[in-house]
């Protein structure tokens, strides 16, 4: 899910390497006590991929640690080969390569511990099958459960059970077919049908990639065996022409090329296509490539593609086969998982990044989250580190998508932390909650510039933040008899009064406050809309939420205003006595006590209130205010 560019170029060097022979993409679920390490360093040691090097040192590391009765232990191996792995600094997925003569594979081994569910997540978002250990003599865990679910929440549809340590239980069969039953039953009720059980010893390197004799009774494929010829069902295969432009080439005026790689369907010079989501219609002219033109590109190339007409295409644009395009909308049902180390707070506004498209995004709601051990849908009103939540999602545009059950390009996207930049959820889309066209903008002829020319003034907000008893209402209300006095249409939104009204519903949890500052910012652009001079005096302590206060206006529209009074001096006035409760502990989750204020960082007035008299400051601001005309 965009989580892997450093993995990106060795993967591609290696599937160069190996061309013609197909691709299976697994990943590996269990945990080292289940002989994960094992398992896998003994696919690759028998798939003869290993370097000489390694293997010495393999053989080494075995004596010198006098593991496994001087048989090479090879989960020594995969683990020394982790520890070299440098994943970015919060997922931890080792891609390894290897190949057959039959078959080339890419295997994601992800630590099985429980707070990992992120990273077995990124390591799942790419495979075709998963590898499913249980240890003979335990049967199915929590942690199977949890494996599984995760695994068919990011659409494997191929499960193979390795039922690991079948040389502990006397290779018996009335251990491992209990256990296959009851695997098969889990994994249907989750959505996953092709299950393949397979008994073996990874350390005996039984039914590995090759068959064992202790297991005569067993008539299926060997693990590898079964990996080389396991046939797969994309779902991509079943939709029409999809291409994300990447970028739009435009070297000269004679040449427009748009580049992208095929995530579904294929397509042919003379195709109709549409682009979307402006919805705009063409044929293809050309498919561009380095080599030369191509008669038709299929899913997985990388192409330029030239259209009969001029259009205007930009990065982030689909373009789609005109038969059967994707849906265009603007809300979603949909899963995520999240990975920041911050909880998931409804009504932020985080980077929503899907396909070569990103867009501003916030989760209106949070319907149910999924206890990954049990699936159970519980009560929640964040999302924490790894918990998975089914969500509603709001996009401020509208984009071309699939669900994530047909085409994983286009259905699966990751939300970015706007201030950190930093990812911090993975997600799958289910449906679109209504389609964007069927809502539509009104057009008003009295518009905002008619409305403010017949008040005589620029309509402008001006945001008071600060702790709470800092002095910021005191000030605003002088501002705005200044303001009045001065003849200007004023309004002042007050933390106070509009929790009385508009917000009663609201308390001063996170996600109450994100809430609160989110409506209220809409209901200052509203009367900025109608001309109006608005102060709204909050507390707002997230940067998060004054930053997108700010991005609803334009331009020189909106004033944050710092009221920057020490915490100990609003403590010793506490006009109200709510400094002396929160201390007291009757009053939770009080600003500056035992809540968070992030102070600003580009306050346009920054004021300083130990040193100034409040007439003095709200003189400051209406210089400030009139300065701006
Ligand atoms: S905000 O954080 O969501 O912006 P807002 O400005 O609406 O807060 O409301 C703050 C006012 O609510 C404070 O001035 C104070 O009078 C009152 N209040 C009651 N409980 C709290 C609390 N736990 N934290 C901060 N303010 C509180």
């Amino acid at each position: 899910m965009g989580m892997e560019h450093e993995a990106a170029s060795a993967i591609d060097a290696y599937l160069q390497q190996h061309e013609t022979k197909s691709l299976l993409r697994f990943i590996t679920c269990g945990s080292v006590d289940d002989g994960k390490s094992t398992l896998l360093g003994r696919l690759l040691y028998d798939s003869k991929l290993l370097f000489d090097d390694q293997l010495a040192a393999l053989e080494g590391d075995s004596l010198r640690h006098g593991t496994q009765n001087g048989e090479l232990d090879f989960a020594l191996l995969v683990d020394g080969l982790s520890a070299e792995r440098e994943q970015g600094i919060t997922i931890d997925v080792a891609y390894r390569f290897f190949s057959t003569d039959r078959r080339k594979f890419i295997v994601a081994d992800c630590p099985g511990h429980e707070q990992y569910t992120r990273n077995m997540a990124t390591g799942a978002s790419t495979a075709d099958l998963a590898v499913m250990l249980v240890d003979a003599r335990k049967g199915l865990l929590t942690q199977t459960r949890r494996h599984t679910y995760i695994c068919a929440l990011l659409g494997i549809r191929h499960v193979l059970l390795a039922v690991n340590k079948m040389d502990l239980v006397d290779y018996a069969e009335d251990v491992f077919r209990p256990i296959e039953v009851a695997y098969r039953e889990l994994a249907a009720s989750m959505g996953i049908e092709q299950v393949t059980a397979v008994p073996l010893s990874a350390l005996r390197g039984e039914n590995v990639s090759s068959r064992s004799r202790n297991l005569g009774w067993y008539d299926g494929p060997s693990l590898l065996e079964h990996l080389e010829t396991v046939q797969l069902v994309r779902a991509a295969d079943a939709i029409g022409f999809r291409l994300p432009v990447q970028w739009v080439c435009r070297p000269d005026q004679n040449f427009r090329g748009y580049a992208g790689q095929v995530v579904a369907g294929s397509i042919a010079p003379g195709d109709e296509v549409v682009v979307l989501p402006s919805g705009v219609r063409s044929k293809v002219a050309r498919i561009v490539t380095a080599d030369g033109d191509l008669p038709h590109a299929g899913r997985g190339d990388t192409v330029t593609l030239t259209l009969a007409d001029e259009r205007d295409i930009s990065r982030g644009d689909v373009i789609a086969a005109a038969v059967r395009p994707p849906q265009v909308a603007d809300q979603f049902a949909a899963h995520l998982l999240w990975m920041g180390e911050s909880p998931l707070l409804p009504g932020r506004s985080y980077w929503l990044k899907i396909g070569t498209r990103t867009v501003s995004a916030q989760v209106t709601e949070i319907k149910h989250k999924v206890d990954v051990n049990t699936q159970e849908s519980l009560a929640a009103k964040r999302l924490e580190l790894n918990e998975v939540g089914y969500c509603n999602i709001s996009l401020d545009h509208a984009i071309a998508f699939e669900s994530y059950e047909h085409c994983h390009a286009l259905g699966a996207f990751i939300l970015i932390d706007r201030q950190s930049n930093g990812t911090v959820a993975a997600g799958t889309l289910n449906f679109a909650l209504r389609r964007a066209d069927n809502i539509h903008w009104q057009h008003l002829d009295v518009d905002r510039t008619a409305r403010a020319r017949i008040k005589g003034q620029a309509p402008a907000c001006l945001w008071f933040t600060g702790l709470s008893g800092s002095g910021k209402s005191t000030v605003a209300n002088l501002v705005e008899k200044r303001l009045h006095a001065l003849g200007y249409h004023t309004y002042m939104l007050d933390g106070d009064n509009v929790r009385h009204g508009l917000n009663r519903d609201l308390g001063f949890t996170a996600e109450d406050r994100v809430e609160n500052i989110r409506r209220v910012a809409e209901v200052a652009k509203l009367m900025v809309d109608a001309g109006l001079i608005v102060l709204v005096s909050f507390i707002s302590p997230f940067r998060s939420e004054r930053r997108m206060a700010r991005d609803l206006f334009a331009e020189g529209e909106f004033s944050e205003v710092f009221m920057d009074t020490p915490l100990a001096i609003c403590e010793q006035r506490d006009a109200k006595g709510l400094y002396a409760k929160a201390r007291a502990g009757e009053i939770r989750n009080f600003t500056g006590i035992d809540s968070p204020y992030e102070p600003p960082e580009h306050a346009e007035v920054h004021l300083h209130a130990a040193e100034r008299s409040a007439e003095a400051m709200a003189q400051q601001v209406v210089d400030v205010l009139l300065g701006q005309g």
